[in-house]
């Protein structure tokens, strides 16, 4: 059995004071759901708050994004060793860092390793765009950014990542992916390569997140997918009590 997880990705929202109060918020929903790993991921001026906030309280704080090396001449950057103190969790190659900061399946792998080497769980994210869906193209696209990210890897250390699935199109345009759709993808093509990649039991153990415009509506009816182990919520994870909706969808 595969532990659902959900993870409420913050974006670029909120400052240090008002995460801490929605964090205090969103605790008070969610601690109930001991089944569901959660973990929250503010902006990272706001770990150093929120590490206090979920000290002790089974909620995990994430961050949205590191670099590969440990420390040096990259202004503006945050490390892996500058994480593992504050948080367990870092969201790597999200579509809009990809998107907007040139992220490439090749630095998600740096950011992936670098993130194992310190004890982060690194939640990988992929997805094609609109463009890429219409041509047909999602199973070449995803299957490139999952093998990119995994290259080198071995199954022990692959087996402490979580993939989320987030078609582009989906991501804060309140259309997200039908359960079943983003089921296929993730059976068809994301377990079924990481048992090429790997084994059965890894593709069988792996979780798979689904992202893109998932609500306290919709919550559900995706969790009930026998491939969809749990979400990465944007939108909804700003509201306290539609992130509890998410994750009491997913403790069933
Ligand atoms: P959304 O964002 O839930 O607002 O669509 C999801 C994500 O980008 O992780």
């Amino acid at each position: 059995m595969r532990t659902p997880v959900i993870a409420g990705n913050w974006k670029m929202n909120k400052t240090p004071a008002e995460a801490v109060e929605l964090a205090r918020a969103v605790l008070a929903e969610i601690q109930p759901f001991t089944t569901v790993e959660r973990v929250l991921c503010p902006p990272f001026v706001a770990l150093a708050g929120l590490a206090p906030v979920l000290a002790g309280s089974g909620v995990g704080l994430g961050a949205q994004n590191l670099h590969w090396e440990k420390s040096g001449a990259f202004t503006g950057e945050i490390s892996a060793p500058m994480l593992a103190g504050l948080c367990q969790y870092v969201i790597i190659g999200h579509s809009e860092r990809r998107q907007f900061f040139g992220e490439t399946d090749a630095s998600v792998n740096k950011k992936v390793q670098a993130a194992l080497a310190h004890g982060l769980t690194p939640i990988v994210c992929v997805g094609e765009n609109l463009a890429e869906n219409e041509a047909g193209q999602t199973g070449a696209v995803v299957t490139r950014q999952v093998r990119g990210a995994y290259a080198g890897l071995a199954a022990e250390a692959a087996l402490k990542t979580i993939i989320a699935y987030e078609p582009v199109w989906a991501i804060g345009t309140g259309k997200a992916a039908t359960p079943e759709q983003a089921n296929a993808v993730m059976a068809r093509f994301i377990r079924d390569l990481l048992q090429e990649l790997y084994s059965a039991e890894v593709a069988g153990a792996l979780r798979l997140q689904y992202g893109g415009s998932v609500t306290a509506a919709n919550a559900a009816a995706l969790m009930a997918q026998p491939d969809i182990d749990g979400a990465l919520v944007g939108g909804a994870s700003l509201k306290a009590a539609d992130f509890a909706a998410i994750v009491k969808a997913a403790a069933g």
